[in-house]
């Protein structure tokens, strides 16, 4: 099926990445959609690792972990993404396969609470170490609320100037989003 969000696509795109025993970060849980999806691929022999600041998203994370029945193959932190390598166990590190961000607000919740450029600059350089080779870090991108723009340019521009010869960058967007793109980087480690 064609997809009709940036992150059905993305989605369709991590899935050749994400086969069982995987081991990934939901670098943004929020309301724990793009969580499920790691945790069913990755499967009982996998592992996922989950950040919000938000204690609520982690919550709602946790219920819909629980309700869709999936392994306990998960590890949530109410925290900042931009803590993930201290936070994460170092028999993990070199070996992550995929991190998706999925930046902006928490959809249905407090807008003013968003993702900003600062930490999330150190988050993607931490996902980009924390990565094995042929890892994929996917961020998708929104500008239309205020601060969104700056973060856009700012996460582009860090990732525009990777070393070419140690990463891919990947570029898609919703070119007729009314108001504003919707864009999706995907970074791939070699
Ligand atoms: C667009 S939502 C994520 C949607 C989510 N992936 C889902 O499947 O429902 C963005 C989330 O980023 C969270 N956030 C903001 N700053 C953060 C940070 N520094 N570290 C981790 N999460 C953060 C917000 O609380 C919000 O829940």
């Amino acid at each position: 099926m064609i997809s009709n969000t940036i992150l059905s696509f993305a989605k369709s795109i991590l899935c050749d990445v994400l086969n069982p025993g995987c081991i990934a970060i939901d670098a943004t849980t929020g309301n724990g959609y793009d969580t499920v999806f790691l945790s069913r691929l990755a499967g009982g022999e996998g592992k996922v690792f989950g950040f919000d600041i938000q204690e609520d998203a982690i919550e709602q994370t946790e219920e819909r972990l629980n309700e869709e029945c999936l392994p306990e193959n998960w590890t949530l932190f109410c925290s900042g993404h931009e803590n993930m390598q201290e936070l994460i166990p170092e028999e993990y590190h070199g070996r992550i396969n995929i991190v998706m961000f999925n930046l902006g607000f928490l959809p249905g919740s407090d807008k003013t609470v968003i993702t900003q450029a600062e930490t999330t600059l150190k988050a993607v350089r931490s996902a980009l170490a924390l990565l094995c080779r042929g890892g994929v870090v996917s961020i998708a991108i929104y500008a239309g609320h205020p601060g969104g723009s700056e973060e856009d340019v700012a996460v582009r521009e860090f990732c525009a100037e990777l070393d070419y010869h140690a990463f891919r960058v990947i570029q898609s967007e919703m070119t007729n989003k009314p108001g504003y793109p919707i864009r999706m980087l995907f970074v791939t480690k070699l």
